[in-house]
This record gives structure tokens, C-alpha cells and sequence, in this order.
């Protein structure tokens, strides 16, 4: 059975609370079911995490090297920021998709680059939190 890693970046554990108007009413923990659900649904296993810690993201993309089949990840606003996330990413090789709750294209200019997009097949964007379904789709159906 095929694992999938879903790592979130800081704040996405204040979703429901944060800025609800970009980021929707949905919280962090009916997310997680949500995913869940859906991993059952798909036949694989899944491991959610989150953190507001850069190294922390480095260490979970590091531990997947030959552990997991595949990273949903969305490095908040580390993904604007973090060489550090993008090489662990590189060094690994595993197959990542980048999601974002909103559009970032639509949004502030230092919102326009993404370090973490070089090493990842796909971009979800904007599509809310059905965008982490998306993500695990493609990862195992490529689709
Ligand atoms: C985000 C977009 C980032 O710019 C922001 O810093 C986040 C969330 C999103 O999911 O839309 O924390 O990654």
C-alpha cells in the first residue's frame, strides 16, 4: 500500500480562525478528516503534520527518502522563503505535489515566488482545501 506524507507549513494549524475570508471556516482538525477520508477512499496510507518550524519540514521531507511514495505539501509562507525546504525537497527525489488554499497568483507580490516549486510535479492553487484532495489524487492516479 502506497504512503503519502501531507506536511503543512506555520499557521495552517489556525485554519477556521486565521483570515477565514481567504482561507475559508473549515479548521485544521475536520482538514485532517477530510484527508483522511479521502486516503481511505483512495486505498493508501496517510500522515498528516504540521508545523510552524522550518527545520522541521526539512527533517520530514528528509525522512521520506525511500520511506514514502509521495509529499502533498503546502510550506505556507516558508514557500516564499525557505532554500532550505527546496534543497531537502531535491536531495530526496520523492514525488511532491505544492497545494495552496488561496490563489497566490491573485495575492501580494512577495506571494509570487514559490522556492518549493522547483522540485514538485504540481501547483494547486486557489482551490481551497479540496486542493490537498486534488494533490493525493495526482499522486496516485495521476490525475
Ligand atoms: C498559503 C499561502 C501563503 O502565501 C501563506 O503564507 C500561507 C498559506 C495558502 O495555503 O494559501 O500561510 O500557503
Amino acid at each position: 500500500m502506497k504512503t503519502i506524507r501531507v506536511i503543512n507549513g506555520p499557521n495552517l494549524n489556525m485554519l477556521g480562525i486565521r483570515e477565514p475570508d481567504i482561507y475559508g471556516k473549515t479548521d485544521y482538525k475536520a482538514l485532517c478528516e477530510l484527508i483522511e477520508k479521502h486516503a481511505k477512499e483512495l486505498g493508501v496510507k496517510v500522515e498528516i503534520m504540521q508545523s510552524n518550524h522550518e527545520g522541521d519540514l526539512v527533517d520530514w521531507i528528509q525522512e521520506a527518502f525511500n520511506t514514502i511514495d509521495g509529499i502533498v505539501i503546502n510550506p505556507g509562507a516558508y514557500t516564499h522563503t525557505s532554500v532550505a525546504i527546496l534543497d531537502a525537497a531535491k536531495a530526496v527525489g520523492v514525488p511532491m505535489v505544492e497545494v495552496h488554499i488561496s490563489d497566490v497568483s491573485a495575492r501580494e507580490d512577495f506571494r509570487q515566488v514559490s522556492y518549493i516549486r522547483a522540485a514538485c510535479q504540481k501547483t494547486i492553487s486557489g482551490h481551497g482545501i479540496n486542493g490537498y484532495l486534488e494533490a493525493m489524487d495526482f499522486l496516485c492516479k495521476g490525475e
